[in-house]
């Protein structure tokens, strides 16, 4: 698959579950003269056959390289961060929980999803939106997993999905600070998610960044109950040159650890 048909597929899916993303982004496009897209995020299961060495291949035919790896020890999340060869490409985040960590309930749980997966529907690029591949759980179900993995949780309803796409502001021409940025969603009327302040990571970093609070949907659980859950965030990425001129081009572990948290239930 060619990678604008991946990503413009994979935009689609998202904005069906995420409509805030398509209403900012056309915000931006409206006072910008180009908004591009910093990074993709997607969560998956460390079993087979979605693990991320089981999906990895997908991304590389695309073209792209393994650039890093990263590990959210309190989040149980091992990731990798994968580069374009090709300029102007966003950068591709994939996170896997680390199930073998989690109480053994809940890894029951996850295990009989994974048992469910038809391993050829995870062979092609398009299963990076293709929802679950397993039946939906029940509302008890995914109320234990809450109670230990948002994460789990998320991904145990929803499934396959671009978790967020990302603003580039370092290419936005006008709305060129973070500040300038949150002012002007807030002022459309949207949640920036403030845990840990609403500007994670600081110009040291290289990286500073910010999202909103993601989407809310109702969904209907496996007994037909019908409960609201979230479904995802548009976040917004400043990225500073580093000392040899170039871009710096990695994640940040501390700011994304509470940007993971977007998705969590607004108390
Ligand atoms: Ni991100």
């Amino acid at each position: 698959m060619e990678i604008n048909q991946f990503f413009n597929e994979l935009w689609h899916d998202y904005v069906a579950i995420t409509p805030q993303a398509a209403k900012i982004h056309e915000i931006f496009s409206d006072n910008n003269s180009q908004v591009q897209n910093d990074h993709v995020a997607f969560r998956t299961f460390n079993l087979s056959p979605i693990s991320i060495e089981s999906l990895e291949p997908l991304i590389l035919a695309l073209g792209y390289q393994h650039r890093d790896s990263y590990n959210f020890k309190e989040k149980k999340l091992l990731a990798r961060s994968y580069i374009s060869p090709e300029i102007n490409q966003p950068l591709i985040f994939l996170s896997e929980l680390e199930v073998e960590k989690l109480s053994d309930g809940v890894q029951r749980i996850i295990k009989n999803l994974c048992d469910d997966i038809d391993t050829a529907r995870t062979q092609k690029p398009d299963v990076f939106w293709s929802g679950r591949l397993w039946d939906m759980i029940s509302w008890d179900d995914y109320s234990v997993l809450l109670k230990e993995s948002e994460y789990a949780a998320w991904l145990s309803a929803l499934g396959f999905h671009a978790n967020h796409f990302t603003v580039s502001v370092t290419h936005l021409d006008n709305d060129d600070t973070l500040e300038k940025v949150i002012h002007r969603v807030e002022g459309a009327g949207f949640s920036i998610n403030s845990a840990g302040g609403k500007i994670k990571g600081s110009e040291k970093d290289l990286l500073i960044q910010a999202s909103t609070m993601a989407d809310r949907m109702t969904v209907s659980f496996a007994n037909n109950e019908e409960h609201e859950i979230s479904t995802c965030y548009y976040e917004f990425a400043k990225r500073f040159a580093q000392e040899n001129g170039t871009l710096f081009q990695g994640f940040v572990p501390n700011s994304a650890d509470k940007i993971f948290e977007s998705t969590n239930v607004i108390k």
